[in-house]
């Protein structure tokens, strides 16, 4: 079964720019005094160049060896660093309580079940301080680039493709009132439709 691991060893670098949002949520963040953010399914490191590049302290994870070996390689070209660990977002995070003041994650988090979505989300809860940040984005169903007939349901709103490069790789297609559900814990400032076409969301820890 192809995965992520097995994109990032043939293209490397997938994702080279920051999330067009990118900019305007390190401002936000600056304004509210984040000093510690997590890129909850770092990939190859775009968005950790990018935040340590504005001055945070920027934590990876990500269940892709590959993706991490070139991330690592990326931030020590720009004389960068980073804790990168490497597991699966449905694991207990290696982070104490309330340690992060953000946790980003651009195109993860739908990889799963729900079940294990749920888990990542109260391991995203168990680490992020009071009021800390979350900017997540999440694909949309009728933007998804491989065509239903294409796609084996495995459970409510979620697919597996069964051609293209996520063949194989789990889908999970949120809809609004079941991202309100499933981030009850939060304060959901902004539900929007991104310039890439997902779903994004921001709020806050309440
Ligand atoms: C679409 S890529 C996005 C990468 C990065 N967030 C970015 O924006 O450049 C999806 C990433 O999620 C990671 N991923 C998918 N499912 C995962 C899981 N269950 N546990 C850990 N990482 C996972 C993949 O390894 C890959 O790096």
């Amino acid at each position: 079964m192809p995965d992520w691991d097995d994109v990032f060893a043939e293209k490397g670098k997938y994702f080279t720019t920051p999330h067009p949002d990118m900019e305007r949520l390190a401002n936000l963040f600056r304004e509210k005094g984040v000093r510690r953010i997590l890129d909850l399914g770092c990939g190859t490191g775009r968005h950790l160049l990018f935040l340590l590049k504005k001055g945070f302290e920027v934590y990876g994870l990500d269940g892709s060896p590959n993706g991490l070996e070139i991330a690592k390689n990326w931030l020590t070209e720009e004389n960068l660093s980073s804790e990168l660990t490497c597991q699966k977002v449905e694991h207990e995070f290696p982070y104490k309580n309330d340690f992060f003041d953000a946790v980003i994650s651009i195109q993860v988090i739908h990889h799963n079940l729900m079940k294990d979505i749920k888990f990542t989300v109260n391991e995203i809860l168990r680490t992020l301080k009071t009021e800390g940040f979350i900017f997540l984005t999440v694909p949309l169903r009728q933007a998804f680039y491989v065509k239903k007939s294409n796609m084996k349901k495995v459970e409510l709103r979620t697919y597996i493709p069964l051609v293209g490069q996520e063949k194989g790789l789990p889908h999970h297609f949120f809809t609004i009132a079941e991202i309100k559900k499933v981030f009850s814990e939060f304060d959901l400032l902004e539900i929007y439709i991104d310039q890439t076409n997902h779903r994004a969301i921001l709020g806050q820890k309440i």
